[in-house]
Formats: C-alpha cells, structure tokens, sequence
C-alpha cells in the first residue's frame, strides 16, 4: 500500500512532473522503424509523456520528432505535407525541418529574423535495432544511445512490437515484475503457446504455487529471483532483469527466444506496451518470428489501423469465453498472455488507488520497485543525482532460469550469465 501522494508522485509523468522529469533522462522507445518505411512517407503521430508530437522521416532520410500544433495558428502538423526535406502545414505552408527549425513562411519570404524566431519544439529520433528512439531532456545530460542486447543482435535474431495499454504505465509494469501470477493466470498458457510450450521450466512453475521471492539490487534496478522447490531438493530459480525506470526481461525457457518489455507512458491513462524477443546466440525461426507477429508469446494482435489497439479490448470485454474457462482450457477466459495481463491491468481502472491494496509476501518486488522509483524520483528532483539504467553497462543484461543447489546464492552462482556476451550461452531451464 501507498499513500495517494506516493501514487501520484509515480503514476503522473507530464512535463514538470517530478516522475515525467526521471523519465526524461532515458532514450525512450518512440516508434517502431516500419512506421516511417521511407523517406518522404505521411507523417506519424506519437504521444509520450503527455506531450502530442508528430515524427517524420525527410528527402536525406534524416528522422524527426517535433510537437504536433503548428505555431502560426496552431493546426495539427499531421496534416503537413512531407516534402523537399520538411514538413509543411497544410494550412497556410509554413515548413519546418527535423530540427524543427521554421525554413519557409510563404506569405512573409522577406521576414527572416520573425521566421528565425518560430522554433518547434523537437527532440532526437535514433535507430537502434527495430526501433527508433527518443530522449526528451536536456541535452546536456543525455545519455549514451541504447543498448539492450535484444536491439543490438543482427537483425534476423530479435523482433520487437507494441501495443496500447489503456492504463497508467506503473500498474503495467507491475505486472511485469510479478512472477507469481505466471502461475494462475498464465497456468494453462505455459504447455499451449508455441514461444513458451515444452520447457522443463513450465512443470517447475506450475507445481509450486508459493514461490519465494529474493530482490538483490543490480546496477540498473533490481535482479528479481523467485525461487521454487524442485524434485532431488534443488530449487529453480526465475531471475527477471528490471531496469530502471520502465524495462523488464523475463526468465527464459528452455531454447525459446527471450523476451521482455518497456512500458511507456503515453499520458497517464494510457502506455504504450512494448514486447521483444530475441535469442542472442542464433536467428529467430520463421515460425517463431511469425507467431510474435501474430500476437503470440507476449505479443498481441492489435487492428491495422496504425491505433496499435488491440484487437481484444475493454469493448468487447476481451473476447472472454466463460465455457473455455469453465472447461479448463484458460484461467481466466482471455486468451493469451499479453491480453491476460492486458485485461486485468485495465480492470483495475486506468490509475490504480494504491492506498486500498493489501500486499503479501510475493508482492515484495513490486514494493522494492516502488521504493526505487520513489527513492530515485526524489533524489533527482530535490539533489540533481541522475538515476541509475541510464549507463551501457546497467542495459547489458540477461535473465536465466536454472537448477541450484540450496546452499547457493543465485547472484553470485549467475553472475557472469545474467550480462548479456555475446561469446556466452544463455542459462535456460
Ligand atoms: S496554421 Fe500552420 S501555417 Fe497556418
Ligand atoms: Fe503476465
């Protein structure tokens, strides 16, 4: 539980909002690549952080992210023309490049100093992987161009897709921290999803419903293991990788591809919903590249209306089928382990009141979490301290899943398998 305070200090991230301001120390994923295939094509909206942007891709293919109204009489720039390296208004034909510096006024070709004095404002857009990023601070601390191992192996070896979450970032991220529910809601998912079935792992989850949980600080945020009773006296541990603020890699399974999640805020009633899944030591089959594409594994059908809604929704109640959950064949009657987690997460309204929970002892990641974001938020705020995850090094990470003897301490006995070399072969149960 936390006071409404806390929750507003961790779920409100607008600019000038003590969390939208950690936010902004980070790259943040923006937009997937195929959202601006080529140079020239129709400009894309994007909302991050509660601000409204448009992002484009000019004549030199050089990528844009600029506020979305335009500043003679404030029309939306999605309606702008793409064209002969800016992007003009269709109103009345102001221009303005990627920088979104104002290079052309039609009707005042002869005032230079008022053109040079309209400025939009605009912020970087880098490819990294499959996908483009955004850092909206300052410049003067922006940090080194992300990472993660998922965006940095060869292109045939990771797939990456997003979908919108109608609720408050945190409370999806939460999700993602918590372990424990893999095993109810999940349960008949594990043995039925083509990314997940046939792993020894999934036999371990599932017969042990009380897992214990051990949080160890890592440079980036936390290493969460869980940890459950096996035959022969060993444990199986799960350790998920958080990374401060928003980036979560869960445990692998057996040789599936691995997978994860960012969960960007939009505003703060809605974020984006970010799922990878790469395998670091050989390409991705067709097969399995086509079932994340699909809306398999952790991904999610969404309608092709460039929306990136999923297909399930709060409208139609998630295609819930009470027979299928009566007969069994699902937990909850949603189908699917993105839409599970989706259903759920938005069922507890789009800002969730944590002053009414009552947390036990397998919620203690997400309590941990809390007192991080919390702890970080106000040491930037009220001491300048730049929040840890920001570093190379804090983003180079693996999760494992593997068989330990009692005696053994996780961190120390995966050590060098939880960095993410490309030399090294992953530990996976
Ligand atoms: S409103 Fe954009 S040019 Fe007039
Ligand atoms: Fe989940």
């Amino acid at each position: 539980m936390v006071s409404r305070e806390v929750n507003d200090l961790l779920t409100q991230t607008d600019k000038g909002t003590p969390m939208g301001e950690l936010f902004r120390q980070y790259w943040i994923p923006a937009l997937l690549t195929e959202e601006l295939p080529e140079n020239d094509c129709p400009p894309v909206r994007v909302k991050l952080l509660g601000e409204k942007m448009i992002a484009f891709r000019d004549t030199k293919g050089r990528y844009g992210l600029v506020e979305e109204f335009c500043p003679h009489r404030r029309v939306s720039l999605w309606f702008g023309r793409n064209e002969d390296c800016g992007l003009r208004c269709a109103y009345h034909g102001w221009k303005f490049d990627v920088e979104g510096n104002c290079v052309e006024i039609p009707s005042d070709p002869e005032k230079d100093e008022f053109r040079n004095s309209i400025k939009l404002v605009a912020y970087p857009l880098v490819k990294v992987g499959d996908i483009l990023w955004t850092h909206m601070g300052d410049p003067a601390t922006r940090p080194p161009e992300p990472a993660w191992e998922f965006c940095t192996v060869a292109p045939e070896q990771t797939v990456s897709t997003k979908r919108l979450q109608e609720n408050n970032w945190l409370q999806a991220l939460e999700g993602g921290i918590d372990s424990n529910h893999v095993s109810f809601l999940h349960s008949h998912e594990l043995e039925r999803d083509p990314l997940f079935r046939g792993s020894k792992g999934n036999k371990y989850n599932l017969d042990d419903l009380s897992p214990v949980f051990e949080l160890t600080r890592s440079g980036g945020g936390f290493y969460i293991g869980a940890r459950r009773n096996v035959e022969g006296g060993k444990y199986y541990w799960r350790v998920t990788q958080f990374v401060m603020p928003y980036f979560t890699m869960i445990p692998p399974r057996g040789d599936h591809p691995q997978h994860g999640h960012f969960w960007v805020p939009v505003d703060d009633e809605h974020c984006m919903t970010w799922s990878y899944d790469y395998h670091p030591k050989r390409p991705l089959t067709f097969d399995e590249r086509k079932a994340c594409l699909d809306g398999k594994g952790v991904h999610v059908a969404v309608i092709p209306d460039g929306s990136f809604r999923s297909i399930q929704n709060k409208d139609n109640d998630y295609l819930i089928d009470r027979a299928a959950q009566k007969r069994g064949e699902t937990f909850s009657g949603v189908l699917g382990f993105g839409m599970q987690d989706a259903s759920v997460q938005e069922s507890m309204g789009p800002i969730v009141d944590r002053s009414r929970e009552n947390l036990v002892a397998s919620d203690m990641g997400i309590a941990m979490v809390r007192n991080l974001l919390r702890k970080s938020v106000l040491e930037l705020k009220e001491k300048g301290i730049l929040p840890p995850g920001r570093e190379r090094e804090h983003q180079m990470v693996r999760s494992v899943s593997v068989l330990l003897e009692p005696d053994q301490n996780y961190v120390d006995a995966c050590k060098n398998e939880m960095v993410a070399d490309a030399s090294r072969a992953r530990v996976t149960v």
